[in-house]
């Protein structure tokens, strides 16, 4: 089994939102192969790091950074895990109010820092979550799920 982490912070519910939105489309029927960890920033600790073989970042942008939860998750587990994540592939999904853009660069220089490997785009709604923002969501779980299921990341 490969395994799946997704961490992410939501104050207002729009992240939490896409977060489930997230684990539906990386829990689907057809993914057979691949555990999926489901946590709030908050709650996430290096351990959960060092088990998966692939992490999922959620966030909403507040005063042009990630939020603070998903900043002292960083500042958490940085040094804990060290030298022991390297090259695990990740992804970002940020539901921002009118940007997005500050929330995505400060979480793309820490995740060098960890040595993360990028293996998809960054998903950013702007403004209200529609349904078509929740079908992304799916498909950013699911391709994560499914490549990591292939052995392609
Ligand atoms: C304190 C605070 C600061 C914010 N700063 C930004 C910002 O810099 N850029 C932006 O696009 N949205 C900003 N927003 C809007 C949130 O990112 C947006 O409402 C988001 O959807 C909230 O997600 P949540 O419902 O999951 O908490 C801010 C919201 C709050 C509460």
């Amino acid at each position: 089994m490969k395994k799946l982490l997704i961490v992410y912070h939501s104050k207002g519910g729009k992240n939490h939102e896409m977060a489930n939105a997230v684990y539906k489309g990386a829990t689907h029927p057809d993914i057979e192969g691949v555990e999926v960890r489901f946590l709030r920033a908050y709650d996430a600790l290096d351990k959960d790091l060092l088990w998966a073989d692939g992490i999922i970042f959620g966030t909403p942008e507040n005063f042009g950074y990630m939020s603070g939860a998903l900043k002292d998750f960083f500042d958490r587990t940085f040094y804990e895990v060290e030298g022991m994540v390297d090259a695990k592939s990740y992804c970002v999904f940020i539901g921002a109010g009118n940007d997005g853009q500050g929330a995505l660069s400060s979480i793309t220089r820490i995740c060098k820092g960890y040595k993360f490997k990028e293996i998809q785009e960054p998903l950013i709604i702007i403004g209200e979550l529609t349904g078509e923002g929740k079908t992304s969501c799916e498909e950013l779980g699911m391709g994560m799920a499914a490549g990591l299921e292939a052995g392609i990341f």
